[in-house]
């Protein structure tokens, strides 16, 4: 198995594109998703755009022989929604929507492409989880379990796949300026976090491109949170 190949669900804007950008500059074949392909276009031969709704079965299993022909060595499991309510306004449609979407999905993607990393004893996966789900978010009952659960995720396949050379963990990202965190920042929460500014894209892509390298060897099974330190245990 080649050790650069990487694929990157939600590739099209956000911190996915930052990881796609990253990991393009370190070297990488980066196959992004995103909901439709037909919008993006590619200008570098590494960067190839595919289809995939994370959250519809039937788009994943047409993904299939996508990520078999690519075989990528480093998963990072990026896409995510949020459809904050305050918990008694909750829908049944918010709730299922956003644990469909980031948990489910992670598992469904991470399915697919950990049978071709035990073939290859060899992988990097890294979940991309949030502080909401560490520290917990007024309104966002429905983001944090999701979130948590990706993190309970992690720990529970870094103990199944160890043995194989794979690695997993979790990136939990504090406030990113991205378009999922309009209008949420503002004077006030910044002056809550120690390093006095939110986060950017390359805060994230940085830890990420850690955590695939060889340099990262010997780390699974953990939670990295990059918030600028808003939340300390
Ligand atoms: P964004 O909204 O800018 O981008 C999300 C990406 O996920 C988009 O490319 C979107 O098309 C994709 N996506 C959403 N649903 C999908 C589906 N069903 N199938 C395929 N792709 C889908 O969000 P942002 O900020 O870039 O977030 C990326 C990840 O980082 C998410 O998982 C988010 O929960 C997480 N995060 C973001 C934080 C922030 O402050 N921006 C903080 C903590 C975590």
């Amino acid at each position: 198995m080649d050790k650069n190949r990487v694929l990157i669900t939600g590739g099209s804007r956000g911190i996915g594109k930052g990881l796609c950008d990253a990991f393009l500059s370190d070297g990488y074949e980066v196959l992004a998703t995103c909901r439709d392909a037909s919008q993006m276009s590619s200008k570098d031969k590494n960067l190839i755009y595919e289809s995939l709704d994370i959250s519809n079965p039937i788009s994943l299993e047409q993904f299939k022989s996508v990520v078999d022909d690519f075989k990528p060595s480093v998963l990072i499991n990026n896409a995510g929604i949020t459809k904050d309510n305050l918990f008694l306004r909750m829908s049944d449609e918010e709730w299922t929507d956003v644990l469909n979407t980031n948990l489910t999905g992670t598992f469904r993607v991470t399915k697919l492409v950990a049978k071709l990393m035990l073939k290859a004893k060899w992988g990097r996966i890294i979940n991309i989880s949030s502080i909401s789900g560490i520290m917990g978010n007024a309104g966002q009952t429905n983001y944090s379990a999701s979130k948590a659960g990706m993190d309970g995720f992690t720990r529970s396949l870094a103990k199944e796949l160890g043995a194989r050379n794979i690695t997993v963990n979790s990136i939990s990202p504090g406030f990113i300026e991205t378009d999922m965190t309009k209008g949420l920042i503002d004077e006030n929460l910044i002056k809550k976090i120690p390093l006095g500014r939110a986060g950017q894209v390359s805060d994230i892509a940085s830890i990420a491109l850690f955590l695939a390298s060889e340099k990262a060897n010997y780390i699974t099974g953990q939670t990295l949170v990059v918030d600028g330190g808003l939340f300390m245990k």
